[in-house]
């Protein structure tokens, strides 16, 4: 999908059924020494065998190793095996990676209609996988190129227009239910993609301010943004003193879900919109890089765009605090002694260390609304990069069931996070010789002493902060990931919010 197209069409179709219309590309989940599909079979015994062979010649079926053939048949001209490695059966994960790939490569050909086969599963396993094949169909070939000269060649065929899942086993009304939960994720992970994909220039923190209005409009949500005036009334000394280097103008925007009413749940997300660092500014190469800074932010948009979607049971608050990083003669400088929302004072020690600033007055006000539970998301250090490259987050936690409860909705997404201590002994990095803390503890534990500085600011609330510095931006494409931004942090709160109690 790219941002301007429509959204995709997903067709669910019950075991031995057929579509509405022919696919053009069906894809087929390979282990080692099995085809994993029995509308596969039957396409294979219909030809010569071209999957059988496949697999008895060898193809080893790795994760991510794909062969397309093209069958000379009408009805499925296309035939993509897809290496899922060894094990059993077919996993969400697997599913979500299957169709990713099938998106890609049918993207790739100009197709119009792709499918996925998936294998005969357990019945409660079957909406799990279909919502996950669903999200690899809507998710694998994304892109933005609205920047481009329309008609350029660098512009990507058009999408597929529509995606077929092709159950082994299961009942299609379950998983079709499952199968538009999954789209409609999907969708808002996009979303949030697009935010994170634009440049600083555009994606100013007024931008993201319109984005959330919009999002109030469409979807019931209500949204307020705050500017520098109301942050000075309201004590936002902090998210201000950030702000103080940029003739942009600050924001905090706030988006409620009223959903059942009572205690919310608070997702806070860092939307520093270009992070340069400062007066204690980032080296030239790779700086271009920091207008993802904002990708807590994005993650938290898409999140409360699916919560009203969805109408889920529960009332959110998404707070995102944004604002730009720069240097000038306003600017904040090392040294400095601030105070925000909490009355704490704070030295900063080095600008860089902008986005715990701007999340301790959001925490702070989070915790004043009396919440059941605070998350926030924020690509927060470099440090986390290093302890955890790009395969998860790293979580932090004042309360083990809440810290318990993101653990396995991450592994539920695919997308994993990973537990950090935060032992006292930390928090001694963060003492001051002239404040109450200083923002910075150091090179050592620079992930840890980070989220250390974040607790000062929620007292006893149960919060889970999750650091995604390593996770918002891909060096690479994957199988339902282009290159860039991720959308990460969607797909993982909205399942974690799914399954409250
Ligand atoms: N936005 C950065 C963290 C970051 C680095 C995110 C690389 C994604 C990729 C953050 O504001 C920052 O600059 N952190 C400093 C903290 C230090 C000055 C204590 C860092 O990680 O170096
Ligand atoms: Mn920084
Ligand atoms: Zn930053």
């Amino acid at each position: 999908m790219s941002h301007s197209e429509e959204p995709r069409a997903i067709e669910v179709v019950a075991p031995g059924a057929n579509p509405s219309a022919g696919v053009e590309l069906l894809a087929v989940p390979v282990r080692p020494g099995q085809v994993l599909a029995q509308r596969a079979a039957a396409l294979d015994a219909e030809l010569s065998g071209p999957l059988s062979r496949l697999v008895e010649a060898g193809f080893s079926a790795k994760a991510g190793e794909t062969r397309l053939f093209f069958s000379g048949l009408a009805e499925t001209p296309h035939l993509l095996a897809v290496g899922v490695g060894e094990g059993e059966g077919l996993d969400a994960e697997n599913a979500r990676r299957v169709a990713g790939k099938a998106v890609q490569v049918g993207r790739i050909h100009s197709l119009v209609t792709v499918g996925v086969e998936i294998p005969p599963l357990s019945e409660e396993d079957v909406p799990a996988v279909a919502q996950a094949a669903a999200e690899g169909l809507c998710l694998g070939d994304w892109a933005y190129e609205d920047l481009r000269r329309p008609g350029s060649e660098r512009v990507s065929p058009p999408a597929p227009q529509s995606g077929v899942i092709f159950l082994g086993s299961g009942q299609p009304a379950s998983a079709g239910d499952a199968a538009g939960r999954g789209r409609t994720i999907a969708e808002c992970q996009n979303f949030a993609r697009m935010l994170v994909t634009l440049p600083g220039n555009i994606a100013t923190p007024s931008y993201l301010e319109e984005r959330a209005q919009e999002l109030g409009e469409r979807y019931g949500l209500r949204v307020e943004g705050w500017g520098p005036e109301r942050l000075r009334s309201e004590g936002f000394g902090s998210l201000l003193a950030v702000a103080a280097g940029s003739r942009v103008e600050p924001r905090f925007i706030v988006l409620e879900h009223q959903g059942t009413g009572g205690a919310p749940t608070v997702l806070v997300g860092k939307g520093v919109t270009f992070d340069s660092g400062g007066i204690s500014i980032k080296p030239a190469s790779g700086m271009e890089d920091m207008k993802y800074d904002m990708a807590g932010a994005a993650a938290v948009l898409g999140a409360m765009r699916a919560v009203a979607e969805l109408d889920l049971p529960l009332r959110v608050i998404g707070l995102i605090p944004a604002t730009e990083n720069l240097p000038s003669g306003t600017a904040l400088k090392p040294g400095d002694v601030i105070r925000g929302l909490s009355g704490t004072s704070i030295e900063v020690i080095n600008t860089d260390a902008e986005g715990r600033l701007i999340l301790s007055d959001a925490l702070a006000f989070a915790t004043r609304l009396e919440p059941a539970a605070i998350v926030d998301l924020a690509t927060l250090t470099g440090a986390c990069v290093v302890a955890l490259g790009r395969h998860a987050m790293g979580l932090m936690a004042s309360d083990d069931a809440l810290a318990k409860a993101l653990k396995s909705a991450g592994e539920r997404t695919g997308e994993r996070v990973w537990r950090l201590p935060l032992w006292p002994e930390y928090r001694r990095q963060l003492d001051s010789d002239i404040a109450d803390i200083k923002n910075s503890g150091g090179r050592d534990a620079g992930t840890i002493t980070a989220g250390w500085f974040l607790r000062d600011f929620v007292d006893e609330t149960p919060w889970v902060h999750l650091d995604m510095a390593g996770v918002a931006w891909a060096e690479k494409v994957g199988p339902y990931q282009p290159k860039g931004a991720t959308g990460a942090g969607v797909r993982l709160l909205v399942e974690w919010l799914s399954s409250a109690d």
